[in-house]
């Protein structure tokens, strides 16, 4: 199998419950790699160039809002098929259908402050970590 990256979020709903840490053992107890990582506050331009998928989507706002909302953790995870491992490990956008064990099964609070994003295909992989890291903040 192909060693990928994938882009990963820890959005304000977690960095505000001192989850950076819980969250990011999940991950590694999955066999993903944390290749770079730092902790930000992103601008709603940010928010709104990263979601623009979602603009007409009548959530677009508030999830905008939340996004900004805290701190976030920005990260790039890597590993074999990681773009779909992660995704496994996340669980359901849904809490509430999120797989038992999964991030959002076991720390998420709603189908919107619902603690992680990760990238959903390898495009949108290479875009996201395109717009917050530089080749050299990488380092596997
Ligand atoms: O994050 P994921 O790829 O699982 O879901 P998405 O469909 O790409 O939606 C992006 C984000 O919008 C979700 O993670 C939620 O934070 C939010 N959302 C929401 O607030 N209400 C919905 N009905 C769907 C998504
Ligand atoms: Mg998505």
């Amino acid at each position: 199998m192909a060693i990928e990256q994938t882009f990963s979020i820890l959005k304000p709903d977690a960095t505000a419950r001192n989850l950076t840490g819980a969250i990011n053992a999940l991950i590694e107890q999955a066999g993903l790699r944390i290749v770079a990582q730092k902790r930000v506050r992103i601008t709603r331009e940010q928010a709104e160039t990263f979601y623009a998928v979602h603009r007409e989507r009548p959530f677009f706002g508030e999830l905008v809002d939340f996004m900004i909302s805290g701190p976030v953790v920005v990260q790039v995870l890597e590993g074999d098929n990681a773009i779909v491992r992660y995704r496994d490990i996340m669980g359901a956008t849904d809490p509430a259908k999120a797989a038992p064990g999964t991030i959002r099964k076991v720390h998420a609070k709603s189908i919107g402050e619902n603690s992680v994003h990760g990238s959903d295909a390898p495009d949108t992989a290479a875009k996201e970590i395109a717009q917050f890291f530089s080749d050299n903040e990488i380092v596997g």
